[in-house]
């Protein structure tokens, strides 16, 4: 499916995930203003460039080697890609640059990582190869892991792996974590882990929760996306649709809460009457469930298989 609308030789290590499914629900007409907020490498824009003649599309991602492999992907589209390098938190901005600032058509946020930074060990994301502890998406940004794992006290550190790894054994492994500093590498703070949790077994690595939960404090991910998310409806206009996909509860509860926030008839405490506050919905939600990759797209990219997909669409002033 992914090859039917590529329009661009590079990056076919990379598939993007529920790609049908995100050009289905963001249904881009010719001439529209598209927003890629996370490019990556560039699957999900190239579909939705191939579906969409004419459309231009603000490409953004805060990693520079990702906005490179995106804009060579999408060479095959001159003039109609302008890349920026930066946070999806200044979206306004970017969008008041280029004149759109009553919003673009159809906006995409794919959450989290790209192949490309997971599986460069160089860039410290991944637990099974070796690599500094570094897991900045922006290699310019100050705090990398080794900041974390090696100067946060104790009970900071405990805290992290409590509230954003859901790690059971947070006070375990941020114990363990501190005796055995300084730790130089994902594979020394990987062997920590495993310390306390015991070696890899069937299931998802012992190391995942404990990396997530550094990886998304050294980037601000829940920072960043309630940021987006704070009057999120206003980045599109009327008609317009905005798609988030998600990979884990952290960031798929704030969705969903937004989502059905924006999309509510009244704000009211519970309890009250007649409705006092005013509020008139400001978006339609297109998905009440979220969509979640077929089975057989599992199969051929397991790393789609906690991906959800939430669409709402933006209703017109006053409806
Ligand atoms: C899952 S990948 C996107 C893959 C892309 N949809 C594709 O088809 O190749 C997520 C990308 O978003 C970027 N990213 C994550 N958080 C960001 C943020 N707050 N602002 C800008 N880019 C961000 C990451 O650097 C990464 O390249």
């Amino acid at each position: 499916m992914t090859d039917e609308t590529d329009i661009g030789p590079v990056g076919a290590a990379h598939v993007p995930v529920l790609v049908a499914e995100v050009v289905e629900w963001l249904r881009p007409r010719p001439d529209a203003r598209l927003v890629d907020a996370t490019v990556g490498l560039g699957g999900h824009a190239a579909a939705l460039l191939a579906a969409a003649p004419g459309a231009t599309l603000l490409a953004v991602d805060r990693d520079p080697d990702a906005l490179a492999a995106a804009s060579a992907r999408l060479a095959a589209a001159p003039g109609r890609v302008v890349p920026r390098r930066a946070t999806f938190d200044r979206l306004p901005a970017l969008l008041a640059e280029l004149g759109w600032d009553d919003g673009a058509d159809a906006v995409l946020v794919d959450l989290g990582l790209s192949s490309l930074q997971l599986d460069t060990p160089a860039r410290g994301f991944a637990f099974r190869h070796p690599g500094p502890l570094d897991m900045r998406m922006d290699p310019a940004a100050p705090v990398s892991a080794a900041d974390v794992v090696n100067g946060w006290p104790e009970a900071d550190l405990d805290a992290l792996l409590r509230n954003l790894g859901e790690e059971r054994q947070h006070r375990r492994i941020a114990r363990a974590i501190v005796r055995a500093r300084p730790l130089a590498t994902t594979a020394d703070l990987a062997r920590v882990v495993e310390g306390v949790l015991g070696a890899p077994g069937r299931g998802i690595h012992p190391a995942t929760r404990t990396f997530q939960a550094i990886r998304l404090a050294v980037n601000d991910e829940l920072g960043q996306l309630d940021r987006l998310l704070d009057g999120g409806w206003r980045l599109v206009r009327p008609g317009g649709r905005l798609a988030i996909i998600a990979y884990h509860s952290l960031e798929d509860r704030r969705v969903k809460t937004a989502f059905r926030a924006w999309a509510a008839t009244c704000h009211c405490p519970p309890g009250i009457v007649e409705c006092r506050c005013g509020w008139r919905p400001t978006v339609r939600r297109l998905t009440r469930r979220p969509v979640r990759p077929s089975d057989a797209e599992v199969a051929r990219n397991p790393r789609a298989r906690s991906a959800r997909l939430r669409v709402v669409e933006r209703l017109a002033e006053g409806a």
